[in-house]
């Protein structure tokens, strides 16, 4: 009988398990990211690095709610020329890297690609998704055609596995998932935080200086389950879940909806770093008592069942 393994290959980035952190949440200091990895993380995914230092939105750009948090930091990120030195720090210590990044332009996407490329970052994620920035392409991921135009351009720019993470704020994430695919995607990762808002009463005006944020956490987990969902029936590539992943049983969740691997964000602030070896041990926990050995076992295992469910509800559903 095979040994039990959390080993997992997404498209060519090898982890030894399939927990990650969500970009952003923990910034892009290497000690920082370095703790991430030692407190049982596969990989690390640093926060969103663009062409040019930025000082990203004043404050208040954070609002914590009952149900999760509320985030409009505005990108803010020291440039991809110094942030370059960093991942090889990064890499010096043997850490996993996913560099995720991002542009204002196909071009400016596609330098910051390259950059990341040449200082050894063994993934890149190309973030199509931040809800809380003007940039001239707008947010990239609510154009089907300029998704696919953007990451082809950073293809043709780099050998290694590129994951496109989309936003859950669209009509039809699957059509945006294809044209990334379209696009040459290694893998989608679904997906950023829901557009919210929130107001001061007392001060009768919209908390984040940003008005408007992106919301994570608990109460954004059903909506990215049900993207991972879609999408995953939607490509061929992997899909790597990200939303609300506080728990194994969350994770477990995610892959059972057909992801290949999670990114813990927002649960990190109420958990701490051990929250990463905790989601690994328990999964293993898991799929040993279900009798799994690998991950990819599990991967996607409630399509079958919620295809049928479907069908029966679509049978029993009134028609007037
Ligand atoms: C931000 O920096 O405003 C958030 C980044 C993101 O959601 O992609």
């Amino acid at each position: 009988m095979s040994k039990l393994s959390l080993a997992v290959d997404v498209a060519g980035l090898r982890m030894r398990n399939p927990v990650m952190n969500a970009a952003g949440v923990l910034g892009m200091s290497p000690p920082i990211l370095k703790r991430v990895y030692d407190s049982g993380a596969g990989a690390v995914v640093t926060k969103s690095v663009g062409p040019a230092p930025r000082t990203g939105h004043g404050n208040p750009t954070l609002v914590q709610l009952s149900c999760g948090a509320l985030n409009a930091m505005g990108l803010p990120n020291p440039g991809a020329d110094y942030y370059a030195d960093e991942i090889r720090k990064l890499k010096r210590m043997g850490v996993p890297t996913v560099a995720s990044f991002f542009g204002g332009s196909v071009q400016e996407f596609a330098e910051v690609a390259r950059k990341l490329t040449g200082a050894g970052a063994d993934a890149l994620e190309l973030n199509a998704s931040c809800p809380n920035v003007a940039e001239e392409l707008g947010m990239l991921a609510s154009d089907a055609c300029n998704v696919e135009k953007v990451t082809a351009a950073v293809k043709d720019e780099t050998d290694l596995p590129v994951f496109v993470k989309l936003s859950p704020n669209v009509t039809d994430i699957k059509a945006v998932a294809r044209a990334a695919e379209q696009g040459g995607a290694d893998a989608i990762t679904a997906a950023n935080t829901l557009l919210g808002i929130a107001i001061d009463v007392g001060f009768r005006r919209p908390v984040l200086t940003n008005v408007t944020g992106g919301l994570s956490g608990p109460a954004a987990k059903p909506v990215a389950l049900r993207c991972v969902w879609e999408v995953s029936q939607a490509v061929e590539v992997p899909v790597i879940g990200c939303g609300g992943v506080a728990t194994w049983e969350d994770a477990v969740e995610y892959l059972l909806a057909g992801a290949s691997a999670v990114q813990v964000g927002t649960a990190v602030t109420a958990h701490g770093f051990k929250v990463f070896g905790d989601i690994a041990e328990g999964l293993e926990r898991y799929m040993a008592e279900n009798g799994f050995t690998r991950v990819e076992e599990v991967v996607g295992l409630a399509h079958e069942a919620g295809r049928d469910q479907k069908s029966k509800a679509d049978k029993c559903s009134i028609r007037v």
